[in-house]
């Protein structure tokens, strides 16, 4: 049995005041972690913050990227040292925004899932096709290849740790979702791609988010599918009482 898990990523949204006043509504009404993983992952500017704010919480307080490297000269960059040494639980790696403005490939996207295990920190590795990779039917190679990618070399306790996150370029913030069933069948390739770089054992136990305009009034349906574990939220995760009914859908998967 999977644990559901539920992220949000701000993106670039919120000011320190804002973060603060989120989590600080948020973390006395979280669900238990027995039930689900509740994730924020803000800006790397809050984050000692936000870190501080939830010590002893069920709310887990992520980065949206790191840098690779351990440390050097890369102006502007946050390492996995430095969330780590903040007590950071996870990080988006290879988010579709990140590939498309700044240059994240499947080498960096892989490189980056290694540093974060060589420092304790949990990976949320983003994976989606394009709408003309989807229209042109290559969504399965596509997320198969970029799946195979960014865990290539992982030890098999590592892949299990590792959360995969699907998300089609073309759902999100867009307001169009993919149908459950269609994100259920995409993410049943996903696991397919894990069992075939691992097993199968090692995929039954890898969680697997669906992200693309996911909001309260389509959770319940995604988690209820075979392969969505969970479900990684952009919009929808800003308002307090928005996350907060994801987080309720997730305890009740
Ligand atoms: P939306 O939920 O706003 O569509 O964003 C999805 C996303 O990119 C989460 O990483």
């Amino acid at each position: 049995m999977r644990k559901p898990i539920i992220a949000g990523n701000w993106k670039m949204y919120k000011t320190l005041k804002e973060a603060v006043d989120f989590v600080n509504e948020v973390k006395t009404q979280v669900p238990t972690n027995e039930k689900v993983d509740a994730v924020v992952c803000s800006p790397a500017l809050f984050l000692p913050t936000l870190v501080e704010a939830t010590k002893g919480t069920d709310l887990a307080i992520g980065a949206q990227n790191m840098h690779y490297e351990t440390e050097g000269a890369f102006t502007g960059e946050v390492s996995p040292v430095q969330l780590a040494d903040i007590g950071v639980s996870y990080v988006v790696i290879g988010h579709s925004e990140r590939r498309e403005y700044f240059n994240e490939t499947d080498e960096s996207v892989n490189a980056k899932a290694h540093a974060a295990f060589a420092h304790h920190l949990k990976p949320i590795i983003c994976v989606g096709e394009t709408l003309e990779e989807r229209e042109a039917g290559q969504t399965v190679s596509k997320v198969a290849s970029q799946v195979k990618a960014a865990m290539k070399d992982l030890t098999a306790e590592q892949a299990t740790q590792s959360v995969v996150a699907y998300e089609p370029i073309w759902a999100i913030g867009t307001g169009k979702t993919a149908t459950a069933a269609d994100a259920n069948e995409v993410c049943g390739e996903v696991r397919k791609a894990i069992a075939e770089v691992f097993s199968e054992e090692v995929a039954e136990q890898t969680r697997i988010q669906y992200g693309g305009s996911v909001k309260p009034a389509n959770v319940e349906e995604l988690l209820s599918m075979e392969h969505i574990d969970g479900a990684l939220v952009g919009g929808a995760s800003l308002e307090a009482a928005s996350y907060l009914k994801l987080l309720e859908a997730g305890a009740n998967a």
